[in-house]
């Protein structure tokens, strides 16, 4: 690759790296954007056709297709990002516009949210981004003491559920029972109803999984034969008709559920109607979809890791407790050293949203670690995030699930190199960025998650595969205390 002389970098400071044109190749339109789908579900796989690119052209920042391609999406071509520095570009919403992006190079239709562009479609550039979050964050601050509680009460019962179901058939199966519990624990703890109990009944989850499956599944693959999904789920959108009198049946929730907090949206400029698709989308997609992906995501590295962690978390959480008298608090979990890491380390290796795009605002110079990369202005920008946060140049054994890596001071100064949330761990959510609205939470619930499993067991196990959205866990046993009453 040939090096150009140094240029100033648009915003000020020269990039002292020396500047390279990016490699790859686009290929032949519309052809080769299909081949490469088919590599990228079928051929190859996710990792290795992102990681097959970068071997390639001995880059990390790469010009590649994305799927899904035609005709679901306008243009599938992007430059990559594929390292832990150049992935740091799209956090800048100063160099990235993240309208629109939300899914990807494809977005699904707004009749799937009311007509409404949703928070996580929009810019923080564009007024409405910054009063939706800041519902949010009233939200989620209202609530705080309902979590633990809320947490607590549903996820014992799915542990009391898996013992009875692992004593009768030898298994459990952990995510069907999750979804549940997750979406019961989420009315609760946000809005004090739970859906079980309103006009949903047990139907919400269901409802909710068709709801989302629309939206994803030109990203997903169910393994049916490929000249199926090429057409149903990889080239033309479905229906959005299909998902209606779910989505209405959702809404009745919120609407009635969320009552006092949409007359306080009021307040905040928006309608009660625009925050009403709004809260059901942060609720049922981010925070459900999320929760959905995210616990068998801890779990599996539970399941793989040896004895030996299970007794130190065990231990960890059971003293914590105790010297809160007992009780699971914030303030004792926040002292739990290794638990905290267990889940960071998960949320490195596994990141729940595995991509992230933004379109450069203007002509930009990223810097990846040995080298400058030109990009001009309206071109997409995409980050594969399991290979940028196992990079070997930041994380020694980065492919390794190592559960200490962020204990002690060493391990913090790595955190900044955690960025599940669509940002550095180190840093915070706010209405002028794009980082996840539910960041403290999200990592509150993953360490809840320990500490249901490690009070009530000395060790599980469990076996491991795969599912639509990410990973499957089976539980096949869960070891009670010797000295337990
Ligand atoms: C945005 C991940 C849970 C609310 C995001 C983004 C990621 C993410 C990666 C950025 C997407 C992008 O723009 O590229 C997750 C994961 C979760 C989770 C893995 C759970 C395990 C939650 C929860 C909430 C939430 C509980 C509750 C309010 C949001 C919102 C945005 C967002 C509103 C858009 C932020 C903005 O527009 O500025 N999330 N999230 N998420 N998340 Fe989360």
């Amino acid at each position: 690759m040939a090096t150009k002389d140094l240029p100033a970098v648009e915003d000020g400071a020269p990039s002292k790296l020396p500047i390279k044109s990016i490699p790859g190749s686009y290929g032949i339109p519309f052809i080769s954007p299909i081949r490469d789908r088919l590599d990228f579900y079928y051929f190859q796989g996710q990792d290795a056709y992102f990681q097959s690119r970068v071997d390639k052209y001995g880059s990390t920042v790469v010009r590649l297709n994305v799927p899904p391609g035609p005709f679901m999406a306008s243009s599938p071509k992007v430059v990559a990002v594929l390292d832990a520095k150049s992935f740091q570009v799209l956090f800048d919403v100063s160099k990235v516009e993240k309208k629109n992006v939300f899914t990807g190079t494809y977005m699904p239709s707004t009749s799937l949210t009311g007509g409404f562009r949703v928070c996580s479609y929009l810019d923080p550039s564009e007024p409405t981004h910054a009063k939706v979050k800041q519902l949010l964050f009233n939200l989620l601050a209202s609530r705080k003491s309902h979590v633990i509680p809320a947490f607590r009460t549903n996820f014992a019962t799915l542990f009391k559920t898996m013992e009875t179901q692992i004593d009768a058939d030898g298994k459990a199966d952990f995510n069907k029972l999750n979804d549940d519990t997750s979406f019961e624990f989420i009315g609760e703890a946000y809005f004090g109803v739970r859906p079980s109990a309103s006009g949903l009944g047990t139907t919400g989850p269901t409802k909710a999984t068709k709801w989302l499956f629309l939206q994803l599944a030109p990203l997903t693959s169910l393994g049916l034969p490929k000249i199926v999904e090429e057409v149903f789920l990889h080239t033309f959108p479905l229906p959005p008709c299909i998902a209606k009198s779910d989505y209405k049946a959702l809404y009745e929730y919120f609407s009635t559920a969320a009552e006092p907090l949409l007359d306080a949206a009021v307040t905040l400029g928006l309608s009660k109607e625009e925050a009403c698709h709004n809260l059901l989308f942060a609720t049922v997609f981010n925070s459900y979809g999320g929760m959905k992906v995210m616990l068998p995501g801890i779990l599996r590295w539970l399941a793989v890791a040896d004895s030996n962690l299970h007794a130190r978390l065990a231990q960890e959480i059971r003293s914590a407790v105790a010297a809160e008298g007992g009780k699971a608090t914030l303030a004792a979990v926040e002292k739990m050293e290794l638990t905290k890491s267990v889940v960071y380390e998960a949320l490195r290796m596994d990141p729940p949203v595995k991509f992230q795009y933004g379109k450069a605002k203007k002509d930009l110079i990223i810097e990846g670690h040995d080298a400058a990369y030109e990009v001009k202005k309206g071109e997409m920008l995409f980050g594969y995030q399991p290979i940028a946060t196992r990079d070997q140049r930041v994380f020694a054994n980065a492919g390794e699930f190592v559960a200490d890596r962020f204990v002690g001071e060493e391990g913090k100064k790595l955190l900044k190199y955690v960025v599940w949330s669509n940002g550095p761990e180190t840093e915070s959510p706010s209405v002028l960025n794009k980082q996840c609205a539910g960041k403290e939470l999200v990592v509150l619930l993953g360490r809840l998650l320990l500490v249901e499993l490690f009070l009530r067991y000395d060790t599980f196990t469990a076996e491991v595969g795969t599912d639509l959205l990410g990973i499957q866990v089976n539980f096949t046993s869960l070891t009670k205390p010797s000295t337990s009453s």
